[in-house]
């Protein structure tokens, strides 16, 4: 099988940055118990009238320019998010049609925060069989929009963003190397929009229970957190015939930077070698790692022929790695 790389990459951050003073505003909260508990510093708030298909057209507008690659190309757009435009359809045919991909099948993937990884190893599998030759991979959220923001616990962490990558073919050992992703449903009610769907449609009810916006145990999801991210970048690595040393940067999912911090510790590995934007951006779900590794590019932190680890981890629970030969 050949292989297959990112020919390109965009992102977007919407304008309006929302600080921790603003926030110590609204709720019981301090910038300090923000920034020590958590990392975060601000977070980007889409307007009204932005949807996650607006955040991620301008991501996957950016990646096809910078991969050279037009609308007619693309075989199958992907969209990861746990915010999408609407239950159905889905948010990739919001940017099939409004990109005018008109040879495009598309459609969503669901994995929470891992749905960008998710996307990009399904992407992979697409390019490397020869199903497809170019495929768009978008991780849109806006959080914001199903944030309750009377609740001190989940409100200061999370943001809105968007990352997308185009994939393309690659020579075998380049690019793509290895994805390992894993799931567990018993820690399904630690992350989840509860209402809305099928179990518990909307009702008068829901809408007072505040059950249509995001809850979590975030002490449990910590916990699962630090456990999975050393023991995904491992898998990862070996999975590619490879050892930690090897690495350049890892791209963790942007949470806490306590969860990366822990990470980098259990692992032996330097700090440095972790990508952290997590204080401005917070928590932004699937599009957490494609703009961290956008904005460590970007930064001059990966050059052609380096190796990157690229892990997330978020409801369902679910988590993702996979370890990228850089080729651009
Ligand atoms: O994408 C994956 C999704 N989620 C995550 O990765 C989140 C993982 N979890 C975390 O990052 C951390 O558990 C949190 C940042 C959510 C919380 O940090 P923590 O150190 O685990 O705090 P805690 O939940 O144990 O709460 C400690 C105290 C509590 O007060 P008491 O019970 O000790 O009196 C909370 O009520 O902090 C209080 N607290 C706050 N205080 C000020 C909780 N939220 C706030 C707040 N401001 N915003």
């Amino acid at each position: 099988m050949r292989g297959s790389t990112i020919a390109g990459i965009g992102h977007y951050v919407p304008e309006r940055v929302l600080t921790n003073a603003e926030l110590e505003r609204l709720i019981d909260t301090t910038d300090e118990w923000i920034v020590t508990r958590t990392g975060i510093r601000e977070r980007r708030v889409a307007a009204d009238d932005q949807a996650s298909s607006d955040l991620g057209l301008e991501a996957a507008r950016e990646a096809m320019a910078d991969a050279g690659v037009r609308a007619e190309d693309l075989d199958l757009i992907i969209v990861g998010t746990a915010t999408p435009d609407m239950l159905f359809p889905a948010t990739a045919c919001v940017l099939q049609d409004r990109l005018g991909a008109k040879r495009a099948g598309a459609f969503d993937l669901s994995a929470a925060c891992s749905s960008w990884v998710y996307g990009v190893a399904v992407a992979h599998g697409y390019v490397s069989s020869g199903l497809a030759e170019t495929v768009l991979v978008v991780g849109a959220e806006t959080l914001s929009k199903i944030t309750n923001w009377k609740d001190r616990s989940t409100c200061v962490l999370f943001g809105d963003s968007a990352g997308a990558v185009v994939v393309r073919p690659s020579e075998p050992g380049q690019g793509f190397l290895s994805f390992y992703l894993g799931a567990d449903g018993g820690g399904a009610a630690l992350i989840s929009q509860p209402a809305g769907g099928s179990r518990l449609p909307a009702s008068y009810e829901t809408v007072e229970r505040a059950q249509h916006t995001l809850h979590m145990n975030g002490r449990e999801v910590y916990k699962f957190a630090v456990r999975i991210i050393p023991r995904a970048i491992e898998e990862a690595v070996s999975r590619a015939g490879l050892t930690l040393a090897d690495v350049d940067l890892f791209i963790p999912h942007q949470a806490n930077i306590r969860i990366i911090d822990a990470a980098a510790k259990r692992l032996g590995q330097p700090r440095e070698k972790f990508f952290v934007n997590v204080e401005r951006y917070g928590n932004t779900s699937s599009a957490s790692v494609p703009v961290a590794l956008y904005e460590a590019v970007r930064a001059g932190l990966i050059h052609r022929g380096d190796l990157a680890v690229l892990v997330a981890f978020g409801g369902g629970l679910t988590w993702g790695s996979t370890a990228l030969r850089w080729t651009k």
